[in-house]
């Protein structure tokens, strides 16, 4: 089997009808209405994308959003989900780096989402970008009666400092011994586990 190309863009209206009908897919006892999802998708705080398959650009096979107030430091991760055929292949951890890159580059410090208290897969997915548990809210999602966790992901703020020139020729001389360091073992271990994603 080839490995999916995913590709990635801003969603607009004309992708409403691809979204609900994996939101209804989906989200089979609580998925948001039309409108709701129309007015997500023109909103001016919200982002939101869409996902495809590189050799299929007509498919919509996930979709994503995103809500953070420009001027604030909260973000919402609003929604995200994948067509049933296209999972376990990559593509909501995608769509969630893409949007947590958004979130920082509007300034977003804190970035909250909700999600169920019977959904592991998607709990795993925000572990593994480092949200955390901060509360829980009793029966949020009906009419299952189901918990929905809160979660958080802190994204800091960048620092700059400026290096003394000392300090930066000494960096730069411990790097290029790492450099050749590294090099020496990538030439001596040719298909070893340096060679990650
Ligand atoms: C949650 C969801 C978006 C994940 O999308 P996906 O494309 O299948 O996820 P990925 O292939 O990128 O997997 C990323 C990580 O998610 C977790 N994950 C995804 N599916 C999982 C499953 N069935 N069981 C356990 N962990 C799972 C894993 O941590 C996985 O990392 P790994 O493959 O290194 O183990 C998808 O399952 C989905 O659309 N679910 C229905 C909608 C939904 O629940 N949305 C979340 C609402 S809060």
């Amino acid at each position: 089997m080839r490995d999916t190309i995913w590709q990635l863009r801003y969603a607009t209206p004309d992708d409403l009808d691809a979204i609900m009908g994996i939101e209804t897919a989906t989200f089979t006892s609580d998925a948001w209405s039309r409108e709701s999802m129309a007015a997500e998708l023109a909103n001016e705080h919200a982002r939101y994308i869409v996902a495809f398959d590189a050799e299929e650009a007509d498919a919509v096979a996930g979709y994503a959003g995103l809500l953070a107030p420009r001027g604030g430091t909260d973000g919402d991760i609003q929604t995200i989900a994948v067509a049933e055929t296209a999972r376990r292949r990559g593509l909501g951890r995608a769509m969630l780096a893409h949007l947590v890159d958004v979130a920082r580059r509007r300034g977003v410090r804190d970035l909250f989402l909700e999600v169920r208290a019977d959904n592991p897969p998607a709990q795993h997915l925000y572990h593994s970008f480092g949200f955390e548990k901060l509360a829980v809210r009793r029966g949020y999602y009906q009419p299952d009666n189901i918990d929905a966790i809160v979660m958080r992901l802190r994204i800091p703020e960048p620092v700059t400092t400026v290096a003394s020139n000392e300090h930066a020729a000494a960096h730069a001389s411990a790097q290029t011994a790492h450099d050749a360091t590294a090099h020496a073992a990538t030439a001596s271990t040719a298909s070893g586990p340096e060679a990650r994603a």
